[in-house]
């Protein structure tokens, strides 16, 4: 396998030199993935994306979690992926939930330099009883936009805390869908409100472009049925506790979180730039930017900030 980093030219003069047209994908390589890492896969549907990764990125080591048991698995989605990635001596496991740590048991801690979730989205509710049993430890005023939220916040606070080897390359990846309702989660700016630096010292390092056509047979799966979702283009969200050169040349922190720029954009609602006050002012009376902050003062809330 060609290695994955190397530049698009040279990655052009080598498929022209050798005639490699089956490359020729890899020059749209957006989610930059290095083979020296150690990775770790969660909630990963039909495990598509971990057999794609496994096979067309070969990654050090890789740790591939679904939060189904191996029954679930077979009857929602079968176990073809499952079972290729046993055959090549990959760890697969089951139940692992990744905000509940008495799942974790089979995973040696704090071994891995990469986590990456690929749209992340709660499971559906069986019955209003599920819904109110879910939301117990959360306070008033939640909703399913809070409850992704904290699935979120837990991913990144568990990953940081007990998944990734502090001496690794400690990096944590979502991949969400920039439409609604995945968008109103704020993934860039709320998961991490209200932790201390001292204690849980991770930044937002920016995003790169999701190209599932570089994952080969990867396909994004329905939380709940036996279907794949639409290809819509998705982003990458890039978290770590270190500074990346080589990472940050691949990612981009668009103008609507950039705090030189605050007033000229609505950060919560991605809009702007704003070219009066006026314009600025008819954005915070709209129904969506209404709602937008509704949503951001329920996770406040759920998290005890207000
Ligand atoms: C929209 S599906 C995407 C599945 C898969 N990652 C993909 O890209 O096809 C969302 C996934 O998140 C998983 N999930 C939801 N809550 C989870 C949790 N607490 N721990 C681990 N996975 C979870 C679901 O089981 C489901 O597979």
């Amino acid at each position: 396998m060609i290695e994955k980093v190397v530049d698009i030219k040279l990655l052009d003069l080598i498929a022209f030199r050798y005639n490699l047209a089956q490359y020729s994908h890899l020059k749209r390589l957006t989610m930059y993935i290095n083979p020296n890492w150690r990775i770790l896969t969660v909630g990963d549907g039909d495990l598509s994306f971990s057999a794609s990764l496994l096979n067309y990125y070969k990654p050090k080591k890789l740790t591939a979690t679904i939060f189904d048991s191996h029954k679930v698995l077979n009857q929602k989605y079968g176990d073809e992926f499952f079972q290729v990635l046993q055959k090549q001596g990959c760890d697969v496991l089951t139940n692992f939930d990744v905000t509940n740590k008495n799942t974790w048991s089979h995973l040696k801690p704090q071994n891995y330099d990469l986590v990456i979730f690929q749209f992340p989205l709660i499971p559906a509710f069986s019955s209003k009883e599920d819904f109110q049993k879910q939301c117990k430890d959360v306070n008033h005023h939640i909703s399913v936009n809070t409850l992704n939220r904290h699935l979120l916040r837990h991913f990144l606070v568990y990953s940081f805390r007990y998944f990734l080897d502090p001496k690794g390359e400690n990096l944590c990846y979502i991949t969400s869908k920039d439409v609604k309702p995945y968008r109103e989660w704020d993934i860039e700016n709320a998961l991490l409100i209200g932790l201390k630096p001292s204690d849980m010292p991770i930044n937002y390092l920016g995003q790169m472009k999701f190209d599932i056509n570089n994952f080969p047979g990867y396909r994004i799966r329905n939380v709940d049925r036996d279907k794949h979702v639409k290809d819509t283009q998705g982003n990458t969200y890039v978290w770590s506790n270190k500074n990346y050169e080589t990472l940050n040349e691949k990612l981009t922190i668009p103008d609507y979180i950039n705090p030189d720029l605050s007033d000229k954009y609505c950060t919560y609602c991605r809009v702007g730039p704003f070219f009066s006050d006026q314009d600025k002012v008819e954005h915070s009376h709209s129904k969506r930017h209404k709602k937008m902050s509704e949503y951001e003062q329920q996770w406040l809330q759920s998290l005890n900030l207000v």
